[in-house]
């Protein structure tokens, strides 16, 4: 079969189409035929070998991506909450292979049914910048009904999944975008306060929030800080050096800031997030589909770090 991977870490033009063996299930594994992956800038900083020293991934070849979706076409033995025909949605662990295959074999934590409203594709632009979300918003930042919430990066993947999940738990929204997708938040989204950044300097409104989302993570905290309020968190999405020292430092202030981690996911989020989409509450946000042999013409769009919203390679 094909998968789309890697027989050393370097960047995106040592992608290469793969012939592999057929993946076979452990107990509690199934086989799923992909339909479609999503793209991520993780995957980026995976095959350059950004987690190397915390893996042992160094059995080549490795298949990009994590996001996917497609139906079930084996089981193992102790797998009860699943069947073969089940069309499902997962992520694959940052730390483990990835999904860019015809088929691959993944852990029964690791997958939900197919939201019953969308297509099988577009399931597989939602797992890693969705877990994101949650982990960033509901778990880090304690989201809730009132909030002030600004979300920095708010067409991009993660951005425009955050937006719609801070619409869930009625907070008072400002996205932060560019010029190019200004109309496009405050129209799709239905969002009120919107700020285009090649305009107006977020960082000098009087405005005070309770959160400040940085999906797209280049404010900083020591910045942010000016614009949050007196118990305010900061969440950034960028896990680097100075995040995690002003992390630290921060750890008995009043304003916070912290680094989310979003490497793996689960059944009971991925659940959740089947529901909100079945509840019409999220949609999933899709700029562009490419093949599966396109994907050096995909990886450089969302290398551009100008995405609106997902790209996708399909298989089928
Ligand atoms: N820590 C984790 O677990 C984790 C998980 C997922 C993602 N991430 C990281 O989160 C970041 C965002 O991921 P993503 O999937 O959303 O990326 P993406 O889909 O490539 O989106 C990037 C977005 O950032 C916006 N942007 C670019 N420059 C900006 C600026 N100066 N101010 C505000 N927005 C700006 C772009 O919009 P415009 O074109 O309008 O500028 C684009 O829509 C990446 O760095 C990724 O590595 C981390």
């Amino acid at each position: 079969m094909k998968a789309i991977g890697y027989n050393s870490y370097g960047d995106i033009d040592n992608l290469e189409i793969l012939e592999v063996a057929e993946p076979r299930p452990k107990r509690s594994e199934v086989i799923v035929k992909i339909e479609a992956v999503s793209l991520n800038p993780v995957d980026i900083k995976k095959m350059q070998g950004g987690f190397k020293p915390i893996t042992n991934l160094n059995k080549f070849p490795i298949f990009t991506a994590c996001d996917f979706s497609g139906e079930i076409t084996e089981i193992g033995r102790d797998v009860g909450a699943f069947k073969v025909g089940d069309k499902v949605f997962g992520m694959t662990d940052i730390l483990f292979n990835g999904s860019a295959a015809e088929k691959i074999k993944i852990s029964q934590k690791l997958i939900s049914l197919v939201p019953k409203n969308i297509k099988l594709h577009e399931a597989a632009a939602i797992p890693q910048v969705a877990n994101t979300s949650l982990l960033a918003l509901r778990n880090i930042a304690s989201i809730r009904k009132g909030h002030k919430i600004l979300i920095n990066g708010a067409s991009g993947g993660v951005g425009s999944f955050a937006i719609q999940m801070a619409k869930i738990y009625e907070t008072e929204i400002t996205a932060v975008t560019s010029d190019r997708n200004y109309e496009w938040i405050k129209n799709d989204f239905k969002i009120d306060d919107v700020v285009d950044y090649t305009k107006e300097d977020i960082l000098s409104s009087s405005k005070k929030y309770d959160i400040v989302f940085d999906a797209n993570g280049n404010l900083s905290f020591p910045n942010a800080s000016k614009i949050l309020s007196a118990n305010g968190i900061y969440v950034t999405t960028k896990n680097n050096i100075y995040n995690n020292i002003d992390v630290a430092k921060q750890l008995f202030q009043r304003k916070k800031s912290r680094v989310v981690l979003s490497g793996r996911t689960s059944t009971a989020n991925l659940d959740l997030f089947r529901m909100w989409i079945e509840d019409g509450k999220i949609k999933p946000v899709i700029e562009k589909i490419f093949s599966f042999d396109q994907y050096l013409d995909a990886y450089n769009h969302l290398k551009s770090g100008r995405a609106k919203g997902k790209i996708l390679l399909t298989f089928n």
